[in-house]
């Protein structure tokens, strides 16, 4: 009986983990342009801002950085829309 309890409580333990872990993962696609540009872009170096490039150099720069910060598809496009909305 006591150990079917400790498995009852671990897998009650698991199920809690799950749920934070979705919700996280669903907070970070819920994240704007504007946001992810300065949680992700000022890691390494001073960013410069929007109007510092033009809307295609802006499209070949994400596309370059992308690699470097390892931002996901979703990301990189918002990024760029908030970088190229910046204008
Ligand atoms: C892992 C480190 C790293 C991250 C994160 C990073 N960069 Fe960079 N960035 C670099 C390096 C290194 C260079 C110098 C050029 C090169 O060798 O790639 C650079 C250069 C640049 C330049 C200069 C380009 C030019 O022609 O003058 C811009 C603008 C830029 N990054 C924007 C960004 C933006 C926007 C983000 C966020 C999406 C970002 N960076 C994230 C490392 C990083």
């Amino acid at each position: 009986m006591k150990r079917n309890t400790i498995i009852m409580a671990i897998a009650a333990m698991l199920t809690i983990g799950l749920v934070i872990a979705s919700c996280v993962s669903t907070k970070v696609t819920d994240k704007s342009g504007s946001q992810l540009w300065s949680e992700n872009c000022q890691r390494c170096h001073n960013t410069p801002p929007a109007s510092a490039f033009t809307n295609t150099q802006w499209e070949v720069i994400n596309t370059h950085m992308r690699q470097r910060a390892m931002l996901t598809e979703t990301e990189y496009k918002k990024i760029t829309e908030f970088m190229q909305a910046g204008d």
